[in-house]
């Protein structure tokens, strides 16, 4: 059987793991684009031969030259600027913004059939944006954060109690900023409730932590922002288009009145198989969950109002 072809638009740290994630997983052939060429076929070379260790047949080429996107089966979009300490994922709205209506007006042109991930920031407006211009229906335009989101809640909830995050159970929804709304009474460890084996200041303390998980990394590395579990969620994502897995994951999908919220983009749960985004998960949350969403909701819908590029 043919591999898919998958292109990841940006070969910068986020992408270039991606890419690497892809081929190692053999899951698809990949076009790697970057505004700066031969950085994209210099990642792509070096990833090309790691595959020849790792005995992955998928191929690789980096360029700037667009047209190599011409019917790949999905589209991952990383390029953009990263957040500098001090700074809000919400501060990139404008830069990012010229950066994604660029890039989705050439997918249109040259990927029309295309699933677009986007991982981009600000997360959800980004693919609200990338919604709108490229005119696809919604469940083909998705973005990344709430595998993220629920990755770090995992990893901190495990650390806390001393455990392995293999055995928790947890899920993160909303926007992907500091009002994501982790969800304690679905939270359990081995099938136990976290409330049974934390109290509730150190579970506050964890979802801070979460909340601020990608501050953390940023103010630690001082330039750029996290890449290898960002790249893996959206390889995860993407082995589960490809494969057709009907895998429930915390993504960014368009709303039309799932939890009141309507023409929106927002991390819920979704079901992800060979159509995107196939259907939205919708189920009973208690009145704080749906508040805090709201207020989530809110910060998205804010940002969403300062986008010029679709005005
Ligand atoms: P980076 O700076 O390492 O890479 C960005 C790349 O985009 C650069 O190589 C740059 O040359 C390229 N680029 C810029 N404009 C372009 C264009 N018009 N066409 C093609 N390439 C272009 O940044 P990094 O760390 O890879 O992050 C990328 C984006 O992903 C940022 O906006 C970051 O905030 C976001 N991000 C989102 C996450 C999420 O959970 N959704 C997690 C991690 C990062
Ligand atoms: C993160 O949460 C940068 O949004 C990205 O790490």
């Amino acid at each position: 059987m043919s591999l898919k072809k998958v292109a990841v638009i940006g070969a910068g740290n986020v992408g270039a793991e991606i890419a690497n994630q892809i081929v190692c997983r053999e899951l698809a052939n990949i076009v790697l684009i970057d505004k700066y060429g031969d950085i994209a076929k210099g990642k792509a070379l070096d990833i090309l031969t790691s595959a020849a260790l790792k005995n992955s047949s998928s191929s690789i080429i980096g360029s700037d030259d667009f047209t190599l996107v011409t019917d790949s089966d999905i589209v991952i979009i990383t390029a953009g600027l990263p957040r500098k300490p001090g700074m809000s994922r919400e501060e990139l709205v404008e830069a990012n913004g010229n950066i994604i209506s660029e890039i989705v007006t050439n997918i249109k042109k040259f990927a029309p059939n295309s699933i677009i991930i986007i991982v981009t920031n600000p997360l959800d407006v980004m693919t609200y944006l990338a919604y709108k211009i490229s005119g696809f229906k919604p469940e083909k335009v998705l973005g990344m954060a709430g595998v993220l989101d629920t990755a770090r809640f995992k990893t901190f909830i495990a650390e806390e109690l001393g455990v392995t995050a293999r055995d928790v159970n947890a899920v993160v929804l909303g926007g992907h900023g500091d009002e994501m709304v982790p969800l304690i009474d679905c939270t359990t460890v081995a099938g136990i409730p976290i409330k049974q084996l934390a109290d509730d200041a150190t579970i506050e303390k964890i979802v801070e932590r979460t909340r601020k998980g990608g501050i953390e990394i940023v103010n630690l590395l001082k330039t750029g922002s996290a890449y290898y579990a960002p790249a893996v969620s959206a390889v995860e994502m993407t082995e589960a288009i490809i494969k057709d897995k009907k895998s429930i994951m915390p993504v960014s999908v368009y709303l039309q009145g799932e939890y009141g919220l309507n023409d929106i983009y927002f991390g819920v749960p979704a079901v992800l198989g060979t159509g995107g985004a196939e259907k939205v998960v919708e189920f009973k949350l208690n009145n704080d969950a749906l508040e805090k969403l709201k207020t989530s909701a809110n910060v998205v819908r804010e940002t969403i109002e300062k986008l010029k590029c679709i005005k």
